[in-house]
Protein backbone atom coordinates (compact mmCIF):
# COMPACT_ATOMS: atom_id res chain seq x y z
CA UNK A 1 0.00 0.00 0.00
CA UNK A 2 1.51 3.44 -0.92
CA UNK A 3 1.41 6.26 1.58
CA UNK A 4 -0.55 9.16 0.97
CA UNK A 5 0.73 12.30 2.82
CA UNK A 6 -1.24 15.74 2.53
CA UNK A 7 -0.28 18.73 3.40
CA UNK A 8 -2.28 20.71 6.27
CA UNK A 9 -1.93 24.13 7.15
CA UNK A 10 1.44 26.08 7.85
CA UNK A 11 3.68 25.11 10.85
CA UNK A 12 3.80 29.04 12.12
CA UNK A 13 0.01 28.32 12.33
CA UNK A 14 -0.16 25.99 15.17
CA UNK A 15 -0.25 27.53 18.70
CA UNK A 16 0.72 25.88 21.76
CA UNK A 17 -2.09 23.71 22.64
CA UNK A 18 -4.89 25.48 20.67
CA UNK A 19 -6.86 22.73 18.62
CA UNK A 20 -6.82 23.72 14.87
CA UNK A 21 -9.08 22.03 12.57
CA UNK A 22 -8.09 21.07 8.92
CA UNK A 23 -10.00 19.13 5.81
CA UNK A 24 -6.83 17.26 4.35
CA UNK A 25 -8.89 15.56 1.02
CA UNK A 26 -12.46 16.58 2.75
CA UNK A 27 -11.25 14.27 6.26
CA UNK A 28 -11.86 16.58 9.05
CA UNK A 29 -8.68 16.78 11.20
CA UNK A 30 -7.43 17.84 14.12
CA UNK A 31 -3.69 19.24 14.67
CA UNK A 32 -2.25 20.07 17.88
CA UNK A 33 0.78 21.29 18.75
CA UNK A 34 1.98 20.05 22.24
CA UNK A 35 5.98 21.45 22.63
CA UNK A 36 8.11 19.90 19.49
CA UNK A 37 5.31 17.24 18.95
CA UNK A 38 2.44 17.82 16.53
CA UNK A 39 -0.58 15.54 17.07
CA UNK A 40 -2.74 14.81 14.56
CA UNK A 41 -6.77 12.72 15.22
CA UNK A 42 -10.20 12.83 13.67
CA UNK A 43 -12.24 16.35 14.54
CA UNK A 44 -14.89 13.99 15.40
CA UNK A 45 -16.10 12.41 18.45
CA UNK A 46 -16.14 9.20 19.22
CA UNK A 47 -19.46 9.30 21.20
CA UNK A 48 -22.00 11.16 18.69
CA UNK A 49 -19.80 12.98 16.70
CA UNK A 50 -19.30 16.43 17.86
CA UNK A 51 -16.32 18.55 16.68
CA UNK A 52 -13.56 18.22 19.04
CA UNK A 53 -11.97 21.49 18.11
CA UNK A 54 -13.67 23.40 20.63
CA UNK A 55 -12.66 20.89 23.29
CA UNK A 56 -10.79 21.79 26.24
CA UNK A 57 -7.18 20.72 25.97
CA UNK A 58 -5.34 19.92 29.38
CA UNK A 59 -2.00 18.09 29.18
CA UNK A 60 -2.48 15.65 26.50
CA UNK A 61 -6.55 15.12 27.23
CA UNK A 62 -8.85 16.34 25.20
CA UNK A 63 -12.31 16.71 26.28
CA UNK A 64 -15.49 16.81 24.11
CA UNK A 65 -17.40 20.22 24.45
CA UNK A 66 -20.72 17.68 24.11
CA UNK A 67 -20.90 15.63 26.79
CA UNK A 68 -17.28 15.80 28.16
CA UNK A 69 -15.97 12.30 26.63
CA UNK A 70 -11.83 13.03 27.26
CA UNK A 71 -9.76 11.11 24.73
CA UNK A 72 -5.52 11.02 24.88
CA UNK A 73 -4.72 12.67 21.94
CA UNK A 74 -1.23 10.91 21.84
CA UNK A 75 -3.37 7.51 20.60
CA UNK A 76 -6.78 8.74 20.87
CA UNK A 77 -7.92 5.92 23.28
CA UNK A 78 -11.39 7.22 25.22
CA UNK A 79 -10.11 7.52 28.57
CA UNK A 80 -13.25 5.62 30.30
CA UNK A 81 -13.13 3.14 27.77
CA UNK A 82 -9.72 2.67 26.02
CA UNK A 83 -11.44 0.03 23.66
CA UNK A 84 -12.63 3.11 21.92
CA UNK A 85 -10.89 5.53 20.12
CA UNK A 86 -10.77 8.50 17.69
CA UNK A 87 -8.71 7.64 14.58
CA UNK A 88 -5.33 9.37 15.07
CA UNK A 89 -2.80 10.11 12.03
CA UNK A 90 1.20 10.79 11.47
CA UNK A 91 2.08 13.99 11.13
CA UNK A 92 5.27 15.55 10.02
CA UNK A 93 6.54 19.25 9.27
CA UNK A 94 8.59 19.49 6.25
CA UNK A 95 9.56 23.08 4.81
CA UNK A 96 7.78 24.50 7.40
CA UNK A 97 4.46 22.62 6.71
CA UNK A 98 2.38 20.53 8.20
CA UNK A 99 1.92 17.38 6.21
CA UNK A 100 -0.97 14.38 7.49
CA UNK A 101 -0.04 10.83 6.69
CA UNK A 102 -3.91 9.42 5.18
CA UNK A 103 -2.79 6.06 4.51
S1 LIG B 1 -20.34 13.84 21.28
FE1 LIG B 1 -18.49 13.92 22.38
S2 LIG B 1 -19.01 13.30 24.36
FE2 LIG B 1 -20.86 13.19 23.25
Amino acid sequence: MTEEWAETAAQDALKEGVPHPVFPKGLPVLLIRRGAEIYALENRCAHMGCPLAAGKLEGHVLQCPCHDWRFDIRDGKFLDAPELAIKTYAAEIKDGKVFVRLS
